[in-house]
């Protein structure tokens, strides 16, 4: 392994995979990103001169293009993280979702078919096994349990770790799939919980906390993501699921009452507004399987995480404001001005 192929990697977590990868080991980058709203090559600015990089600007469902790629940049491995991210927007319309998660995958499992490879991982997410119920808090998701889908966007994720499987069954493609829960940290784009509720306390305006807040997620911080891709790409079996956790169960509530209190804010700005249809309740990883066979834990403490996390977006205001700008207001509105509010 080489030369890999980041798909997505000017969005959240491709971004801090990309400088990860530059940083940790000699592999060469190149970084194969269609730079919607949620990508920003300002995310990857430190890094741009390295000589081990080289940013391609395309669509994972444009077949030509992602070959042309592979074949000039002698491509060994597909790291893919391209996809449509976002379970509010998969409400609002699943369209894109389809197109980029599944459609987008098949295209490049059939390019690295035809070209042939060392290895495929597909970015996946724990969200794909669907909601675990409260009431047993000792019940946390596997590799073994059943796929089982509650919104658009974790249909569509599925949909591609289906077809990542087929490739490795029908035609013995080396197809690797990571299912990770929720990521924190730097260059998230501001829809996402954490960096939405940082924004809003920063600029004293209410802090949206759908339904009761008692959904749980299970929170890990960015860079232990790209350490656990990194070992399951250099160290996984094909063909193989692997689970990525934090340990790290929250309420939503606890989280947003968190950020408030390390930003001086008062806990009057939490308004609670109508829930999200469908909502999952809860998640939580099992990740025995990848601390067993591969080694790998999380470096980072949550303590630490959300400290660096928060103090990140109070140095990067410029960052934040220009990309809530333009669609994202549009995007904002339409998600919001129909849940009512109620403090
Ligand atoms: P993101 O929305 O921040 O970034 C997605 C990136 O993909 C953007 O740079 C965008 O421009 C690019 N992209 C979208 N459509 C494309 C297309 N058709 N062709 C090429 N590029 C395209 O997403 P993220 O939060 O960084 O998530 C990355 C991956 O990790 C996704 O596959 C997601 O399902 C998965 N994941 C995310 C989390 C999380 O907490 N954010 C957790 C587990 C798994
Ligand atoms: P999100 O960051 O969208 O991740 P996901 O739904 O994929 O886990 O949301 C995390 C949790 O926070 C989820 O339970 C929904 C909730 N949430 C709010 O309460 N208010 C908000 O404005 C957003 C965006 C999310």
């Amino acid at each position: 392994m080489k030369n890999i192929l980041v798909t997505g990697g000017a969005g959240f977590i491709g971004s801090n995979f990309v400088r990860f990868v530059l940083k940790n080991t000699e592999y060469k980058v190149t970084n194969f990103d269609k730079l919607t709203y949620a990508g920003n090559l300002e995310n990857l600015i430190e890094i741009e001169s390295n000589p081990n990089y080289k940013f391609v600007k395309g669509d994972i469902c444009d077949s030509a293009a992602v070959e042309k790629t592979m074949v000039q940049n002698d491509i060994d491995t597909i790291v893919n993280f391209a996809a449509e991210s976002h379970v509010d927007r998969s409400i609002l319309g699943s369209k894109d979702f389809i197109i980029t998660n599944v459609l987008g995958t098949q295209t490049l499992l059939d390019v690295f078919k035809k070209l042939g490879g060392e290895r495929f991982l597909q970015v996946s997410t724990d969200e794909v096994y669907g909601s675990l119920p409260e009431d047993m808090p000792e019940l946390k998701f596997t590799e073994e349990t059943p796929v089982t889908t509650n919104s658009p966007y974790s249909a569509s994720k599925a949909g591609a770790d289906l077809l990542c499987n087929a490739y490795y069954h029908t035609h013995g493609l080396p197809v690797l799939i990571t299912r990770c829960s929720n990521n924190y940290g730097p260059y998230q784009f501001p829809e996402k919980l954490i960096p939405l509720m940082i924004v809003k306390a920063m600029n004293d305006e209410h802090l949206p906390v759908y339904g009761d807040g008692k959904n749980i997620r299970d929170w890990l911080y960015v860079d232990d993501h790209c350490s656990a891709i990194l070992a399951v790409l250099e160290r996984g079996n094909p063909g193989e699921v692997y689970n990525i956790g934090g340990n790290n169960e929250w309420f939503n509530i606890d989280i947003v009452k968190l950020i408030l209190e390390k930003l001086g804010r008062s806990q009057e700005l939490i308004t609670y507004v109508k829930d999200r249809p469908g909502h999952d309740r809860r998640y939580a990883i099992d990740s025995a399987k990848i601390t067993r066979e591969l080694g790998w834990e999380p470096a980072y403490r949550f303590p630490e995480g959300i400290e660096h996390t928060i103090k990140w977006y109070q140095e990067n205001e410029d960052w934040w404001r220009k990309v809530m700008s333009g669609e994202y207001e549009k995007y904002y509105k339409e998600n919001y001005s129909s849940k009512e509010t109620h403090h």
